[in-house]
């Protein structure tokens, strides 16, 4: 059968100060659509998989937010990690919970907090991706065609002939390259962005641990019986800890031989920063795009600006800035440095 496994444990930095660690982004309405993120997620699964197949993995902290926002979604759907270790452990964590219960399924793995503007082609290219895996042991991801030298995410090169219709073999992956590398693989014209969204069967991937991260695979293979049962909780608590903080891409993306990439257009944005959020809004004659009511804007031009309900914001003077206002955090920062919102935030945790 096919599954879908939507992982929502980030912090969402980036969106900073919009986004807390009490309460991420993909559980926000960051473009003012009236659902939030992870809301549009599922139910652009739910069209096409039944929702006792659609699994959420999350931090424990926001099981009940994920209750709250999703409550079609049966409870024992919901998988809570005890902490934080990145995309790889989550996927083990829901590829072994799933061999156990049906050994042959087929698993899409995808985030939370992405923006899809065409959910039909969304669909069709996911069931190409679904066939696909059912009948060559691959793993499949999805590739967007890169506009700008974005270093934050992962770029794949592939085989020229594809292997079936719209599927080519994967050369190369290389996760968060640097600047100079990302301009060298753009201005090549022969790298795409990996969306995030993978698909493949779940012995597959869990056979790709076996591979090429034999630590991680031990520590779930050696609770697999405890799947299911109420020691799952205690099972998690013992392996996260000794679990290494890795992201999927990393861990298995860059390594294995068998990766493929479907090419894909359906109006993709990672949503993952706030200049993302510009891209996406709509913006006033002198290019501002205003998230929220009460913001008054006064010569001022390409800045991205969202308020907080309860106060009046006025902005005059300012090029390309972000501004953003919440209760109790007010971020001005120039457009070009959304990259290092990340840092500020570390920065400051430290001096609280
Ligand atoms: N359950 C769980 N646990 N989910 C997590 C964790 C975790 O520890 N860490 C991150 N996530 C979730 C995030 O909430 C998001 O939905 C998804 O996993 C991806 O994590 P990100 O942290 O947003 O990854 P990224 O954006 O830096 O990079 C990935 O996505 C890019 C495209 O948006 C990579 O796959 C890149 O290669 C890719 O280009
Ligand atoms: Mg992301």
């Amino acid at each position: 059968s096919h599954y879908v496994a939507i992982m929502a444990g980030g912090i969402g930095s980036r969106f900073w100060p919009k986004s807390r660690t009490s309460y991420p982004k993909q559980f926000l309405d960051i473009l003012n659509t009236g659902k939030t993120l992870i809301q549009w997620t599922y139910e652009r699964y739910a069209t096409f998989i039944p929702k006792e197949n659609i699994f959420i993995v999350t931090s424990d902290e926001y099981t009940s937010i994920v209750k709250k926002q999703l409550p079609a979604l049966p409870v024992e759907n919901i998988l809570a990690e005890p902490s934080r270790k990145n995309t790889a452990p989550c996927i083990a964590y829901i590829s072994f919970k799933l061999l156990q219960k049906d050994p042959e399924a087929s698993l899409i793995v995808a985030p939370s907090d992405h923006l899809i503007l065409d959910n039909e082609r969304f669909k069709e290219i996911t069931l190409q991706a679904l066939h696909f895996v059912g009948h060559i042991k691959s793993l499949v991801t999805l590739g967007i065609n890169p506009t700008y030298p974005n270093t934050g995410y992962g770029y794949i090169q592939h085989d020229v002939l594809p292997v079936a219709d719209g599927i080519y073999k994967v050369k190369t992956f290389t996760e968060k390259p640097n600047l100079e590398l990302a301009k060298t693989f753009l201005a090549s014209g022969d790298f795409l962005w990996n969306a995030g969204i993978f698909a493949w069967r779940v012995k597959n991937v869990v056979k790709a641990f076996e591979m090429y991260q034999p630590e991680m695979y031990e520590l779930f293979d050696g609770v697999k019986a405890d799947y299911n049962t109420a020691r799952e909780k205690a099972a998690m608590d013992g392996i996260y800890p000794l679990c290494t903080n890795i992201s999927i891409d990393v861990a298995i993306m860059e390594k294995a031989d068998n990766v493929y990439v479907i090419p894909s257009s359906f109006g993709w944005s990672d949503l993952g920063t706030w200049n993302s959020a510009y891209d996406n809004l709509e913006k006033d004659y002198l290019g501002n795009a205003v998230a929220g009511d009460n913001v008054i804007v006064i010569d001022a031009t390409k800045c991205m600006i969202s308020a907080s309900h309860d106060k009046l914001l006025v902005l005059q003077g300012l090029d390309d800035f972000i501004v953003v206002d919440t209760k109790d955090v007010l971020l001005v920062c120039k457009k070009e440095k959304e990259q290092a919102i990340k840092e500020y935030v570390a920065e400051v945790k430290r001096n609280k």
